[in-house]
């Protein structure tokens, strides 16, 4: 009897010690810089050269070392989460990289050609919309959006600002006079859901410029309180998508139709336009153009230097950028890197769309309290200099959403 116990007890311990040991060598599958893999001697199942990425299944301790790596060279996460695809149990990740390296070799022979778009035709109606831009708007959309304690994905009510968000929403677009529809997108990656509006084309409504940026919001701080206000990463640049879309509802209506994004869990591996990007490819829909705005409050690099991420974009609409920078802006735009797939545009991207994503500041230059408590509304945050990322989303929604224009590659 006495044995029996002890080995029941045994098998319970064991049971218990092998629970833990799988727990903790539980791996995601990721994409992550090839350097950093390298470096940290990850094995790599596959890799690409050219992009300098690879994929690799890696552990809680793997993540550890690779944040910490990535935080050294000023970088924050350093990989993208692919748990939420299954390829764990597929050999797609090859093609993920080929078709990676297959739009890189599209861009650099684009970049190539001499004779390309030279400039935008400057029109009355756009310059007077872009007067229309409220900073005192932006001011109090980031201070209430970083009135919830967290805004993340995994937070106690993950829907809480998003189905609040969407009532201030539908309220706005009672004076809409473009037809639109809203929703809340359910997603299978995470209990977040994303928040989507569509302004429908009236010529061409197959044909979308998407215009986004992630609403959620993160904590990875060790200690200094658990809250996430997430100011700069991104009520930023959600705030900037609701002051455009509060602009131009009332504008004739475009011919290409517009769809405006709030992403969910960005913050957990880009989950929510991973899935939506993933879903319009398959259902084959005509994407001309994806805009991204992640942090825009931060001048770091002086006011009016916007950073133009060059890796996961599209060579053309960075070209596009620099034609609406004459014609509209005015600022000093400098080329950058992420060096990895650092925001949702990485998810278009890696569907074949064109995407890009004008930054707050060169990478360099970036806000260093993003992911903590500190990340609030401080004289340090310009809403002057966030502005301006609003009026680049106006740009692509009344030039280029009633244009023909489309990436010619
Ligand atoms: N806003 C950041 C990305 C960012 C940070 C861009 C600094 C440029 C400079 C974004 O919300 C983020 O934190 N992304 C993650 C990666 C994602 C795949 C989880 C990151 O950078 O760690
Ligand atoms: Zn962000």
């Amino acid at each position: 009897m006495k044995t029996a116990m002890m080995a029941l007890l045994f098998v319970a311990s064991t049971a218990n010690a092998h629970v833990t040991a799988l727990e903790d060598f539980t791996s995601k599958p990721v994409l992550a810089d090839l350097r950093d893999l390298r470096a940290l001697n990850i094995p790599v199942f596959a890799k690409n050269e050219e992009v300098q990425v690879g994929y690799a299944h890696i552990t809680p301790l793997m993540q550890q070392r690779i944040q910490e790596r990535a935080h050294k060279v000023g970088k924050c996460g350093g990989f993208e989460d692919l748990s939420h695809e299954a390829l764990f149990f597929s050999t797609d990740f090859e093609k993920v990289l080929n078709d990676l390296a297959d739009i890189q070799t599209k861009n650099e022979l684009y970049e190539k050609v001499p004779f390309k778009l030279l400039a935008l035709n400057k029109k009355p109606e756009i310059e007077a919309a872009l007067t229309e831009v409220s900073e005192s708007n932006l001011r109090s959309y980031v201070q209430w959006l970083t009135s919830f304690p967290s805004r993340g994905s995994q937070s106690a009510e993950p829907n809480r600002h998003v189905s609040e968000m969407k009532v201030r929403l539908e309220a706005m677009l009672g004076s809409a006079t473009i037809p639109y529809e809203i929703s809340e997108i359910k997603h299978s990656g995470t209990k977040q859901n994303t928040l989507h509006v569509r302004l429908l084309g009236s010529e061409k409504p197959n044909e979308i410029i998407v215009l986004g940026g992630h609403l959620d919001s993160i904590n990875q701080s060790w200690g200094g309180g658990k809250n996430a206000p997430g100011a700069d990463d991104n009520a930023s640049g959600s705030a900037n998508l609701i002051e455009t879309l509060r602009i131009i509802m009332e504008k004739p209506q475009p011919k290409r139709t517009i769809e405006f994004f709030w992403y969910a869990a960005e913050e957990s591996g880009l989950i929510g336009s991973a899935e939506i990007a993933k879903s319009y490819k398959a259902s084959n829909k005509d994407v001309i153009a994806v805009l991204q705005l992640d942090m825009t409050l931060y001048p770091g690099s002086g006011e009016f230097v916007i950073g133009s991420m060059t890796d996961f974009t599209s060579a053309w609409l960075r070209d596009y950028l620099k034609a609406m920078n004459d014609t509209y802006l005015h600022a000093k735009i400098v080329d950058d890197k992420c060096g990895y797939g650092c925001s949702d545009h990485a998810s278009w991207n890696r569907q074949g769309y064109p995407a890009l994503m004008p930054f707050e500041a060169d990478f360099r230059g970036k806000n260093g309290s993003i992911h903590s408590s500190k990340d609030v509304i401080s004289p340090q945050l310009n809403f002057k200099h966030s502005a301006l990322y609003t009026k680049i989303a106006i740009v692509m929604a009344m030039d280029l959403a009633n244009s023909d224009a489309r990436q010619p590659y």
